[in-house]
């Protein structure tokens, strides 16, 4: 009789945990983590601007628009490097951000080229 009574407090379970996974997903797949936009906008946005293509300091530098193919098309690891290294006149983050936050600039690098900029 007991395993009975327990059935609807397992489906209960059961319901809950399916739907937060659920949510979790659809998350994930439309919003960047928070802190990797922090980042990006505290760091990179001066000269790319928050959306990838471009502030007028970023332009008169000429950095290129992120949401290009050129850029879109090089793979996470091409980009955590160039961030890494910099090139003139753009700076080199690896003293400045941890790997772990050059990871996420370059993750959110990819996220602008297929959504608008979270701000
Ligand atoms: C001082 C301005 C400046 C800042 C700050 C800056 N960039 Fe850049 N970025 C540039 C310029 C200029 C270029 C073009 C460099 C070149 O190819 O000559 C560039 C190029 C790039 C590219 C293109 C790489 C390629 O191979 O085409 C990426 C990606 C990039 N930056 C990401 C970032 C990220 C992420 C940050 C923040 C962590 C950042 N940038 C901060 C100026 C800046």
């Amino acid at each position: 009789m007991k395993s009975i009574h327990l059935q609807p407090i397992f489906l209960g379970f059961l319901f809950t945990a399916l739907s937060v996974s659920v949510l979790g997903q659809s998350t994930h797949s439309s919003r960047p983590p928070a802190q990797a936009a922090d980042t990006f906008n505290s760091y990179c946005a001066v000269c790319h601007g928050p959306d990838g293509t471009g502030s007028s300091t970023g332009k008169a530098l000429n950095a290129p628009n992120l949401r290009s193919a050129a850029v879109q098309k090089q793979s996470n690891a091409a980009l955590v490097r160039f961030i890494r290294e910099g090139k003139e006149p753009m700076p080199p983050f690896k003293g400045q951000l941890t790997d772990e936050q050059i990871a996420e600039a370059a993750a959110y690098v990819h996220w602008l080229g297929r959504h608008k900029a979270r701000q």
